[in-house]
């Protein structure tokens, strides 16, 4: 049988960030479940703000065709979030946009065909009181638009900045229990989907 293999899509590009801290959480709780998990380097995959007659005249650029590509070749996806007055993020909102769009084979398939029927998992991270956990209904209405299927377990982290160490340490075990159970969802949702599949 051939390994679950999950995407880790950060909606924050800052080197430092606390979501991209949460995720390294939600990932090992996912490669626990026994999956294999890509990391998409936000600063790999820069694209151009969604312009209508930029697609026409230059095609998907090539960030974009690259990332439908690594979405073909994986199982689900883990998503982290910062919020952003209650939402989630342009950057994750203009990534996803960008993929949903055709592929770029000539084919007239929609991008989405690589996200329809997959796994996906959000988790949050804010250095305030609510943890951004206004911005996941957001994006959870947002990522099942694009045809994923979401898992009902989710998690949003509030102090990230006092509870989420540089080091990968974590400060409490309630949250970090939390952030791996939504990797390990995501995993098992996967590994079930490509069940039935076969
Ligand atoms: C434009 C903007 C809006 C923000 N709005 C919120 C918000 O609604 N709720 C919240 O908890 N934090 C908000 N913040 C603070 C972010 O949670 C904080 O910058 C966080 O560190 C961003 O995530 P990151 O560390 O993963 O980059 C906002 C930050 C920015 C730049």
């Amino acid at each position: 049988m051939t390994r679950t293999r999950l995407l880790a899509l950060c909606g924050s590009a800052r080197q430092d960030s606390f979501n991209r801290r949460a995720l390294a959480v939600a990932i090992r709780g996912a490669k626990n479940a026994g999956a294999d998990v890509t990391f998409v380097e936000p600063r790999d995959f820069v694209m151009p703000l969604y312009d209508g007659d930029l697609e026409a005249s230059e095609g998907l650029p090539e960030a974009a065709a690259r990332l439908q590509r690594l979405f073909a070749e994986h199982d689900g996806v883990i998503v982290a979030t910062p919020e952003y007055n209650g939402f989630f993020t342009p950057l994750l909102k203009n990534t996803l946009d960008w993929v949903s769009r055709p592929l770029s084979d000539g084919s007239g398939k929609p991008g989405t065909i690589h996200l329809r029927g997959k796994a996906a998992g959000l988790i949050t991270a804010s250095p305030g009181a609510l943890g951004g956990i206004r911005a996941m209904q957001h994006a959870r209405l947002y990522l099942s638009n694009l045809g994923l299927i979401v898992v009902p377990e989710q998690a949003a982290v509030p102090a990230a900045n006092k509870v989420l160490g540089a080091d990968g340490s974590i400060a409490d075990d309630r949250t970090r229990d939390m952030l791996e159970g939504v990797g390990a969802a995501v995993c098992n949702l996967a590994n079930a989907i490509g069940r039935n599949a076969g």
